[in-house]
């Protein structure tokens, strides 16, 4: 019988644990993935004791807890700590999720916390997001109208505008992208929810004019039709966006034109 395994450099270790300072009543332990490129040393994961007396409510907050007073060497991305940058996706308890709207107290027990998954890592909870965000340049991601910008407003009607709503809110944050099977096996051709739900984003929008060429542009068996209808994207969308919808809604326009 085939053994898989991993190979033994891609191993995660046990880490250090760092306790919480004495007394303290209320603890929650957070289990990280810690990995740096430049060590040479396998990944491991590190056990943090947090006192959530002294603590905000998100896992964000622990976080940056962590990091001020337990150990400045853990590594991740943040900036606008309310939902809008995109930059805090990682992992908590298994799903995909922006780490500065994800309440920590809707998990029971120890909180375990990775990267994005299947991305290649830069270092413990950062992810290279270099080829994503190529996938996301490819779809031409702004508005292309033949009307010259005459220094008015384009304007849409109050239906024309509607039809961008559950679109523009995406942030980018990749937790769908790296939440579908297909993109994991296939992220080399398969452009993903996030860039899909982009390039509908232009699609729908009543004053962008290069619709045909847009759709030209994904009629592939891998940059469009690579999705399955998994679900995952819809599911994990930490802004209660449905990428799924928008991918069949494209799928849709190509049928209706051919
Ligand atoms: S659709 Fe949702 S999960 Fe995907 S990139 Fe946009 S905000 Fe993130
Ligand atoms: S820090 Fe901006 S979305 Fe979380």
């Amino acid at each position: 019988m085939v053994e898989f395994t991993l190979p033994a450099n891609s191993k995660v270790k046990r880490g250090r644990t760092y306790k919480a300072a004495d007394p303290v009543k209320n603890i929650r332990k957070f289990q990280i993935y810690r990995y740096d490129a430049e060590s040479g040393e396998n990944p491991r994961m590190d056990t943090y004791e947090v006192d959530m007396d002294t603590c905000g409510p998100m896992v964000l907050d622990a976080l940056i807890k962590i990091k001020s007073e337990m150990d400045s060497s853990l590594t991740f991305r943040r900036s606008c700590r309310e939902g809008v940058c995109g930059s805090c996706s990682m992992n908590v308890g298994g799903t995909n999720t922006l780490a500065c709207i994800q309440a920590t107290e809707e998990f029971k027990g120890d909180i375990k916390i990775y990267p994005l998954p299947h991305m290649p890592v830069i270092k413990d909870l950062v992810p290279d997001l270099t080829h994503a965000y190529e996938q996301y340049n490819s779809i031409q991601p702004w508005l292309q109208s033949d009307a010259p910008a005459g220094g008015e407003e384009r304007l849409q009607s109050p239906e024309e505008r509607e039809e961008l709503d559950g679109l523009w809110e995406c942030v980018l944050c990749f937790s769908c992208s790296t939440s579908c099977p297909s993109y994991w096996w296939n992220s080399d051709r398969y452009l993903g929810p996030a860039a899909l739900l982009q390039a509908y984003r232009w699609i729908a929008d009543s004053r962008d004019d290069k619709t045909d060429e847009r759709l030209d542009e994904l009629e592939d068996s891998f940059k469009l039709y690579r999705c399955h209808t998994i679900m995952n994207c819809t599911n994990t969308c930490p802004k209660n966006l449905n990428p799924a919808k928008a991918i069949a809604k494209t799928k849709k326009m190509m049928l209706e034109r051919r």
